[in-house]
Parts: C-alpha cells; structure tokens; sequence
C-alpha cells in the first residue's frame, strides 16, 4: 500500500520538485497539498502550487490554502533573508507553467489536514512540510488528537551545524520559528530533513545531463527551473549547484535508506539574540534530555537522484 501523505508547500522551485516527486513516485499517495507562506506571500505560493499540481497531473486531490503569516513574528521581508532572490518575484520565476486547472478547496489548510487525519485510521497520513510550519501548528492546537494520529511529520527545515537564513537558523523554521517550537516538542516524531542532509542533494552537472536526457516538455520544465535555481544558489549562497531541500523530505517517505536518519534531541530556540531558530540538536544525550525526534544525516546521492529521475520519466508517459 503506498503511504499516504499531504504535503505543506510554499513554492518555491524545490517544493515544486518534491510536489513532482510525490506524484511521481508509485510508494506514495498524495492525499493532498496545502500551501503557506514562505519563499513568496500566500497568494502567489498557493498559485504556484496549484500551478504545478496541474503541470503534474495532481488535479483531483484537495488543494488548500493555508497561514498568510507567522503565528507570533513578524513576517520576514528583509531583503537578506526574502527567499524571493532565489525563487523570484512570483516564488517559482522560470519558465511557463500551466494555469490551474482545479479549484481551490474551501477549507484552511489546517482544517484540511485535521479532517483527513481524524477520518482515516491512525497511522494512515505522514504530513510533509516543506515550508514553515505554521499550518501544522494550527491543526494541531485546533485538534490535539491529529498528533496520535499521524503516522510522523517529515519535515525540511533546520539544521544541526548550519543555518542559511542567520548563521544559526534554517529559512523554513525562522521563517515562524514558534510555529515550528511547538510541532517539534509535540507527541509525535518529527524528522528533521535540515540544511546538513539537503546541502547533499546538488543537481551536479551529470544529474543536470540526466534529467535534459529525458527530453520531455517536463524534464524541460525542470531544468529551467534548475537554471533559475542554480544561479540564486550561486549569487546568494556561493554554492556552485543548487540544493533541491524540499525533495529530499518526500525521498524519506519514499525510502528511508536514501535518507539516513539518526535518533536526537532536537529544540527549536525562540529566545536567543544570535541563535533566534536554531534547531538545537543533540545525538548524544549530553544535555540530559531524552530523544524526541529524527535528525537526517546521510544522503544516498546516487539513488536520491534516481528517483527523480525516474519521477520525471513516469510523469512524463
Ligand atoms: C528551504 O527554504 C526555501 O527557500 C526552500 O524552498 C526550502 O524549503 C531551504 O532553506
Ligand atoms: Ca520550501
């Protein structure tokens, strides 16, 4: 049985390819998709997502709207840290996408994922968010019982030795850092997919080659939006190959080999002047607390690449 899961965007080129990957791949089932805010203002990364659920055939699952802002902080606009550098002025620049071909759903998105999670049976849904993590925790403060229900929350964000925002913060958890506080410290395992494991998943020049090879309009799609991508990473970050994050999350799910994960203690820091959104992480036990979630540490290069690869080809059928 392929796993069910709904995914949490705000595309974003790398959302979009892990929104590619989950339709793409025969081990998941997307449920659903819910959009936030984040690389763009609400507006244009739900029409992104609706755009490139169209783009991939993923037009009869509910697509919801969800957080316009942060539940406590001010949204981050400041040009240092706006993720429209690297996603562009309208979240997902590059080349022409389909317009939606589906309506909106009428619910939040929170709602959404409360009234899938509370209907299926526990263990049925993994939620997967590639954005901040607000919606989520709106659902979870609106129905505490989703945390017992889910089978586990995968998320790309953070970091255990790095930030990309601030020295110390990930974009994705500073971004609503008191949002992401509490999904961390709730009941259920979160599986952090940070900066440590995605900086692993560069699209090289072989994996660019690979993914022109396919010759389809979608391939085409993909690596323009590589190029786009690509040249943010590399203006921005100094980083020669672009970092697909957001995919690497849903490659968990797919197949939790390709994404190593190690047993951790993990905090989110909501109070320090120069660490405001770190993931605090601890793989040893030193700081005297029990585990409590996942942290990503190892990629399986070769194989990550080869399941976009293979998305790509199936989508493109
Ligand atoms: C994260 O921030 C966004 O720009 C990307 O889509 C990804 O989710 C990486 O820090
Ligand atoms: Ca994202």
């Amino acid at each position: 049985m392929p796993q069910k899961i709904i995914l949490d965007v705000d595309p974003g080129h790398d959302d979009a390819i892990a929104i590619l990957l989950a339709q793409g791949n025969p081990e998941i089932e997307l449920a659903a998709i819910t959009s936030v805010a984040g690389n763009q203002v609400l507006e244009k990364t739900t029409y992104n997502a609706m755009r490139v659920a169209t783009l991939v055939g993923a037009t009869n699952i509910p697509i919801a709207r969800g957080a316009e802002f942060p539940l406590v902080r001010e949204q981050i606009t400041d040009g240092s840290v706006d993720a429209g550098s690297v996603h562009g002025v309208t979240g997902l620049d590059g080349p022409e996408l389909p317009e939606p071909s589906m309506e909106l759903d009428p619910r939040s998105a929170a709602q959404l994922i409360i009234d899938l999670v509370m209907a299926g049976e526990p263990g049925e849904y993994t939620l997967v968010p590639t954005g901040p993590l607000t919606n989520l925790a709106l659902a979870m403060r609106l129905e505490p019982r989703i945390v017992g229900r889910v089978k586990e929350v995968v998320h790309m964000g953070g970091g255990y030795t790095i930030g990309n925002a601030t020295a110390a913060a990930e974009f994705n958890v500073l971004a609503d850092a008191e949002a992401a506080a509490a999904v961390y410290a709730a009941d259920w395992t979160v599986t952090m997919v940070g900066l440590d494991l995605t900086h692993q998943a560069i699209a090289t020049p072989e994996v660019r080659d690979r993914i022109r090879a396919i010759g389809t309009d979608l391939s085409r799609v993909v690596d323009e939006w590589l190029d786009f991508f690509g040249a943010g990473y590399e203006s921005v970050w100094k980083m020669p190959y672009p970092p697909i994050h957001d995919a690497c999350a849903v490659a968990r799910v797919i197949a939790p080999e390709v994404v190593h994960s190690e047993e951790a203690w993990i905090a989110v820091e909501t109070k320090g002047q120069w660490t405001y959104g770190e993931t605090v992480t601890d793989f040893t036990g030193t700081g005297g607390q029990p585990f409590n979630n996942l942290a990503a540490t190892k990629l399986d290069f070769d194989a990550f690449w080869d399941l976009i690869v293979d998305a790509i080809k199936r989508l493109s059928a």
